[in-house]
């Protein structure tokens, strides 16, 4: 038996509406499901426009082009999130600025943007890592003074709760992914999430090839091809079907975990008001000795296991970016598998061999 950190759970409806497509020969950008997933996503996190694209790193270039950011000027990023926050920066000409993370909550926070703040400042990019958005409240509050655009990466977080608001509505404009290992999955996607009209107007432009709304196969600006397939959506659509019981899992599975664990490993500070989607069970250990130690052991019973994602400030064309302290989380962190069928009894196994070699 193999536990892989994450595998989709696929049932009846997906593959009743993707033989839908097959049998209408509807398989590209354009049919039912696209509009029917859009509304389904868009509902369910309670804003204006969602807009389908083919993955989470395009739904960011797409955020970061439509308010005009390039060239000359500054976007704040964490130091500690997947690359895809800052390559997507990259890709508009912008400069990447990295802020450190807390190591509790392992996110963002305002005071970290602050010492990165210059006047070439354009906007910041919150990742809600693991599932977990930021101190929303303090970050809009120093955004909206300071005049920046605030974009959430919630590639991660589907079904996470910020007080009362559900993250992919916690900025300007936030991005979903749909990779095989997200909350829900369209095996690759993504979405654009904004209640401005104007911009989801523009996103729907650029990643259309640019197309004039009133001349046909004129392009009056340069776009791109990020479509999402009908094929795509269809799958989507059928897992936002089931969104509830998707998440109320993947709680139930981190709650098995923190009672087999707390106390013995460091899990990520969620602040009462905070609902994480616990994307994954991840937890840091005593020292990059150990973590490494304990993965080893894992995978010679059949678990697999990841380590967290390196400090953006380590990859070669990030470098110089100052006095960061991220490199701990990476060192220590470690994700756990955390599957929507995962059963209670193979946790509490995976936790006991844990607790043997900790
Ligand atoms: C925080 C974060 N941002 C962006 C992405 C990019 O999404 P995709 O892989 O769909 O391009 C991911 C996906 O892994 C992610 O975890």
């Amino acid at each position: 038996m193999r536990y892989p950190v994450y595998k989709p759970e696929i049932t009846k409806n997906e593959k009743i509406y993707v033989n839908e497509c097959l049998d209408s020969t509807w398989i590209s950008s354009r049919g039912k499901f696209i509009e029917k997933f859009e509304s389904a996503v868009a509902s369910f996190v309670d804003v204006e426009n969602a807009i389908a694209v083919c993955n989470g790193t395009v739904a960011l270039h797409l955020a970061i082009e439509a308010y005009g950011i390039g060239a000359g000027d500054e976007v704040i990023i964490p130091d500690f999130t997947y690359i895809a926050t800052a390559n997507a920066v990259k890709y508009t000409g912008a400069q990447v600025v990295l802020a450190d993370v807390n190591l509790n909550s392992w996110n963002i926070t305002v005071e970290n943007i602050d010492r990165c703040l210059t006047p070439k400042t354009k906007a910041v990019i919150v990742t809600d890592i693991y599932g977990t958005p930021p101190e929303m409240d303090e970050i809009r509050e120093y955004c909206s003074i300071k005049n920046l655009i605030l974009i959430e990466d919630a590639a991660e977080s589907l079904g996470a709760v910020y007080k009362t608001q559900k993250a992919g509505n916690l900025a300007d404009v936030a991005t979903l992914s749909f990779f095989g290992n997200k909350t829900i999955t369209t095996g690759e996607g993504g979405m654009v999430l904004t209640n401005n009209n104007e911009i989801a107007q523009k996103i729907r432009k650029l990643m259309n090839q640019g197309n004039s709304e009133k001349v046909r196969y004129y392009h009056d600006i340069l776009g791109y091809n990020y479509r999402m397939t009908n094929i795509q959506a269809a799958i989507g659509y059928a897992q936002m079907q089931r969104i509830g019981s998707i998440i109320n899992r993947k709680r139930k599975i981190f709650e098995i975990y923190k009672n087999e664990l707390d106390g013995l490993v460091q899990f990520q500070e969620i602040q009462e008001h905070t609902k994480s989607s616990y994307w994954m069970v991840s937890f840091l250990l005593r020292d990059k000795f150990s973590r490494n130690k304990l993965m080893t052991k894992l995978e010679e019973n059949g678990i697999e296991t990841r380590p967290f994602f390196y400090p953006v400030n380590k990859m070669p064309f990030y470098e110089n970016c100052g006095n960061l302290d991220t490199e701990k989380l990476s060192d220590t962190g470690i994700n756990v598998p955390s599957y929507p069928t995962l059963k209670e009894e193979d946790i509490k196994w995976i936790c006991s061999i844990i607790k043997n070699n900790l």
